[in-house]
């Protein structure tokens, strides 16, 4: 493998973080391209656990470089608290193997402050966001009034633009949201100690990534979110803000799409969604109270409850085919063992049509009836199994079924938390 997209299929959560530390042994470059620190990526290795929010997963290998593209929306305040984290629990980083680029737009305090103001302004259609500032400060770099990490690290230039920023977002944090603004003095203060910090990470990390390829170099880009969050093709309104699946590497790294040679989706073998929006085979009964406890949903980044569901073909398939996918990872199977049934949806129904394609129209998705297909559930623990012929024969059969419904084949199955609780399927 020279170079491997790996994203979420799901509404993210999906075990990104576990997948992506495993593979890491094997690669040299691993590289976030988008979301920022709203991702909380889980990686357990023996008895230590660590949350990753904006360094990639690779960084518990030593030798393995970790990139953040100028794709990623980078709050320092987090980036430097989540270094820090890890030094102290003996992780070796410095700017040999965790590099950020200099075009990355920076998340200042005022974006947390509006996206939090703004949720609030939203009452009942709010998104259910993760507060990190993520949608104010895209917005700010579609609007071109964002700063990047370069501007972060020029003192004159980042007065300039920080203060021009902040003049029209104290005008909206008063007069709309008659809220506390921000003082520019003491955020340039703050934010320049945070700049000279960072300044030992930087580079351009595009011509990196470029020159890695070219000298035959592994390279591994892990997603953030997940394909149902995506701001063109996920459940709009209710997504992130960024493109979440495969198609945001080119844009998010300056990495030619050519180059990216495959891609792997990673799903759940049922679902979760955390914050607002659709989820056509959520489970509001005691069947969905019981995979969030076994499964321990609660979000990573927000330590907010996740919401459960069956695993929802449609939406799976309909991923699947957007980020373009050679083979999967089904995570979680562990988690369902113990159910004498299990239920998988193969098609949704509105208005009396019947739908085996995702429906691009949102308010179709909101109210759709999914039809399942049962299949049958088996009693044996599996967190201990490494191999695929150990797995009991109806866990085979709900591995190749969810392969057959969603027309790619599943590669590994995670069955724990833990490096090494991994199956290889057979080809
Ligand atoms: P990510 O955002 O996609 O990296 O996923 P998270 O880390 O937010 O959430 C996945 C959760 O499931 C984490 O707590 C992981 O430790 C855990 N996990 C990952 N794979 C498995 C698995 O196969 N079985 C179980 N039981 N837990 C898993
Ligand atoms: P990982 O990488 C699950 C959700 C939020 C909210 C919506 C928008 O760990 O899979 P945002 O703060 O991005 O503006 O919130 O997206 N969300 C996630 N849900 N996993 C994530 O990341 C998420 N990142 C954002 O809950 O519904
Ligand atoms: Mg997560």
């Amino acid at each position: 493998m020279a170079t491997l997209s790996i994203f979420g299929a799901q509404w993210g959560d999906e075990g990104k973080g576990k997948v992506i530390d495993r593979l890491a042994a094997d690669v040299d470059y691993i590289v976030r391209y988008q979301g920022g620190a709203n991702a909380g990526h889980t990686v357990v290795v023996g008895d230590k656990t660590y949350a990753l929010h904006l360094i990639p997963s690779g960084i518990l290998h030593p030798g393995r470089i970790n990139v953040i593209a100028n794709g990623v929306a980078i709050d320092p305040i987090s980036f430097l608290g989540e270094v820090d984290g890890l030094i102290v629990r003996g992780v070796q980083i410095n700017g040999d193997n965790l590099v950020l680029s200099s075009n990355a737009h920076v998340i200042f305090e005022h974006h947390k402050v509006v996206d939090g103001l703004a949720e609030r302004w939203k009452g009942e259609g709010r998104i259910g966001t993760t507060g990190r500032g993520i949608g104010p400060a895209y917005a700010d770099k579609a609007s071109r009034t964002g700063l990047r990490i370069a501007d972060l690290l020029d003192p004159e230039r980042c007065k300039e633009r920080l203060g021009a920023a902040l003049a029209e977002k104290n005008a909206l944090i008063k007069r709309v949201h008659e809220a506390e603004p921000l003082d520019l003095d003491s955020q340039l203060e703050k934010y320049s100690t945070l700049a000279d910090r960072l300044r030992p990470f930087v580079a351009d990390t595009g011509k990196l990534l470029r020159q890695a390829y070219r000298d035959g170099k592994s390279i591994l880009f892990e997603g953030a979110q997940g394909v149902m969050l995506d701001i063109d093709h996920g459940t709009y309104p209710f997504v992130t803000s960024s493109n979440t699946g495969t198609g945001g590497i080119p844009a998010g790294t300056g990495f030619p799409p050519v180059w990216v040679e495959k891609s792997m989706g990673i799903a759940k073998a049922y679902c979760t969604r955390v914050g607002e929006g659709p989820f056509p085979s959520e489970l509001t009964d005691e069947m969905g109270d019981h995979l969030c406890k076994v499964g321990r949903e609660f979000g990573t980044t927000t330590g907010r409850a996740r919401r459960a569901g069956w695993f929802d073909g449609v939406a799976a398939r309909y991923a699947f085919e957007l980020a373009g996918t050679n083979s999967w990872v089904m995570t979680k199977l562990d988690v369902l063992s113990g159910l004498g049934e299990i239920q998988v949806g193969v098609a949704y129904k509105h208005d009396g049509v019947r739908y085996e394609e995702y429906p691009a129209h949102l308010p179709c998705v909101e109210d759709v009836e999914v039809e399942y297909r049962t299949l049958p559930g088996w009693n044996e623990d599996i967190s201990d199994v490494r191999e695929w012929d150990d797995l009991p024969a109806n866990a085979q059969g709900y591995v190749r079924a969810l392969g057959d419904l969603v027309g790619a084949p599943v590669a590994l199955v995670s069955v724990g938390p833990d490096r090494a609780a991994m199956v290889t399927c057979p080809k």
